[in-house]
């Protein structure tokens, strides 16, 4: 039996986590899937309750889960707590704790939503990117950091990018080998212009290269590949690159699909154990209001049946159910670009699951 914990978190977490749940629960009822569902507390909420965004607790049982399905963490009402015990520095110590280095941020159009794209309709069609970012390393977690009083009483913020040559093998061999099962194009982003870490990631991302020579590989610095992906973001199959860049190209790259609310992601360590949460954030001006779109978090859950749960056909079966919802033209708001029906979370997570029981009756 396979143990899944969730973490709903704050803001809109706690609602698309529960549409996330009931399809689980309608997998575990009528799918066979042998699956054990426990909740546990993380970020604002979590501090809130605990004093601590992850808990000793919520540690312990996300080490002793299969895999972890987030919701989201943070919102302004925790702005002005001290760093260390902020809502995303919960997430942060959670990723690095489980050793998730390969995050992956796939970013596909859904014909249907072409229209809500930022872009012109013909420039996103059949859009279908992976964005493997590194997650555990670079300017995250690099030492030293802080703010220092200099001398005159004069501030100073400092962070510090490191990668050494494991953190970039492991990560370039997790793009790699997805690429192999892909269109076989990569595309390491770096600043090897400015940046001696890059210098060394592309050498070591080269270095990886010559065990996969079916892959073609490509570089591109970080400020043409921001450009690029809104200028022609169909020329992109795998994206590699390290934990800032990737940060904020994955939210380019999601914007192009038509909403943020769309994306999942998956976080992996080396044994393939994995944190699963939609890619938006916790959308603290909607949150409560039954207008997030739970989509994301879904979708995550159909990650999590592939690249955890060694169920890769209950996997298609979850993406099928979504395309399908889509296609009957169901809409959160914010997918909604043009007069169509514009449903709550609540009734989108319930749709899915009908969805999913119409298939089975097939
Ligand atoms: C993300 C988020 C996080 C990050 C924040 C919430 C710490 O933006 O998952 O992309 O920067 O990694
Ligand atoms: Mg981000």
């Amino acid at each position: 039996m396979y143990k899944v914990l969730l973490l709903p978190g704050d803001g809109i977490g706690p609602e698309v986590i529960a549409q996330a749940r009931k399809v689980l629960a309608f997998l575990a009822d009528d799918c066979g899937l042998d699956v054990e569902v426990e909740q546990a507390l993380i970020g604002g909420s979590a501090y809130e309750q605990c004093a601590d965004p992850l808990p000793e607790e919520t540690l312990g049982r996300a080490r002793a889960a299969d895999a972890v399905l987030l919701g989201a963490v943070g919102g302004p009402r925790f702005d002005h707590i001290e760093r260390e015990l902020r809502p995303e520095k919960g997430l942060l110590r959670l990723r690095s704790a489980l050793g998730l280095f390969a995050n992956l941020r796939p970013a596909i159009l859904y014909p249907d939503l072409a229209g809500a794209s930022s872009l012109k309709a013909e420039r996103v069609t059949g859009l279908d990117i992976m964005i493997v970012r590194e997650l555990t390393g670079g300017l995250y977690f690099g030492e030293p950091r802080g703010i220092h009083r200099l001398e005159g009483d004069i501030r100073k913020g400092v962070n510090t990018l490191e990668y050494d040559e494991n953190e970039i093998e492991r990560i370039a061999h997790a793009a790699f080998r997805i690429a192999q099962h892909r269109d076989k194009r990569l595309c390491s982003v770096d600043k090897a212009n400015v940046l001696e870490v890059s210098e060394l990631w592309r050498e070591v991302v080269e270095r990886v290269h010559r065990e996969y020579p079916e892959v073609s590989l490509s570089h591109m610095y970080v400020d043409n590949a921001a450009m690029q992906l809104v200028r022609e973001p169909n020329q992109f199959d795998v994206v590699l690159t390290e934990n800032m860049f990737g940060d904020i190209l994955s939210d380019i790259a999601a914007m192009l699909t038509g909403s943020i609310g769309m994306l999942p992601s998956a976080s992996l360590n080396e044994e393939n154990r994995g944190l699963y949460e939609p890619v938006h954030g916790s959308a603290p001006d909607i949150a409560g209001k039954d207008e997030a779109n739970p989509l994301a978090a879904i979708l995550s859950v159909a990650m999590m049946l592939r690249y955890s749960l060694d169920a890769p056909q209950l996997a298609d079966r979850v993406d099928q159910a979504v395309q399908q919802v889509i296609s009957q033209g169901l809409r959160t708001p914010d997918i909604v670009y043009s007069a169509r029906q514009c449903i709550g979370t609540q009734e989108m997570g319930d749709s899915v699951v009908r969805a999913l029981s119409e298939q089975s009756l097939d």
